[in-house]
């Protein structure tokens, strides 16, 4: 198939603003739009800055906003995308070059949340021990790749970058919900803040946007409950 590729191109070292460039490729429909975007760098102009690694869904490094919706460049087929393919960078950060933004705000918030288990109690003989039914409670969330696909797709995060974000919400949970975990009050008090939970409008513009198919909104709902109630 042929197609017409336009990205929305953008080199702080020459551009006062972003412009669309348009490039001609034939492809096959089955191809990865990762893999037109490197036939591009590699052939028709190798300026073109993106960022990838394991081109299989996993890094979550290529969120990209593909027809204007928040995708995954190696998660998405030609054949899907139609003759005419636009592809941007995601939107509520600052635009480095080209597909690339500056995920450091993004990953500030990631941090804040306290991404890792906190538990000083002796696990005894054992490792700390789970049930399959409080294991379930955090499963959906434990998929997050950090892909950033759902904080930039948000309104709530366009309008008020200090918002902590779906992201680092579903982040938030998958550890306020797990049973092993004594970091809850911590986490939770984050998420009560100003720029927390509270700051989402449920828009579901995350659920639509989150390449793993997880049920942000739920999550934050949770959350959200977690608080009122004060229980976990
Ligand atoms: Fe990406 Fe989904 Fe995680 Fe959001 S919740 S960062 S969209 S994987
Ligand atoms: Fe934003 Fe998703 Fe809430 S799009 S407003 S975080 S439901
Ligand atoms: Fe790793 Fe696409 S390159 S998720």
């Amino acid at each position: 198939m042929r197609a017409t590729i336009k990205i929305l191109r953008f080199n702080p070292e020459v551009d006062k603003t972003s412009h669309w460039a348009e490039y001609q490729v034939d492809t096959e429909p089955n191809e990865q739009l990762l893999n037109v975007l490197h036939y591009i760098k590699w052939n028709l102009d190798g300026t073109l800055t993106l960022r990838r690694s394991c081109a299989h869904g996993i890094c979550g490094s290529d969120a990209m906003v593909v027809n204007g919706r928040n995708r995954l460049a190696c998660k998405v087929l030609m054949k899907y995308l139609g003759s005419s393919v636009t592809v941007e960078p995601i939107r509520g950060l600052r635009v480095i070059k080209d597909l690339v933004v500056d995920m450091e705000p993004f990953m500030a918030k990631y941090k804040s949340i306290m991404p890792y288990l906190i538990n000083d109690e002796d696990p005894g003989s054992r490792e700390r021990p789970q049930s399959p039914e409080e294991r379930e409670r955090f499963d959906d969330t434990t998929k997050c790749i950090l892909c950033a696909a759902c904080t930039t797709a948000c309104p709530s995060f366009w309008a008020n970058g200090e918002y902590v974000g779906p992201a680092a919400i579903v982040q938030a949970h998958r550890f306020i919900f797990d049973s092993r975990d004594r970091g809850a009050a911590e986490r939770l008090a984050v998420m009560n803040e100003w720029s927390g939970v509270w700051r989402c409008r449920t828009i579901f513009n995350c659920v639509e946007a989150c390449p793993r198919d997880i049920n942000v909104t739920k999550a934050i709902g949770e959350v959200k409950k977690a608080i009122l109630f004060d229980e976990v």
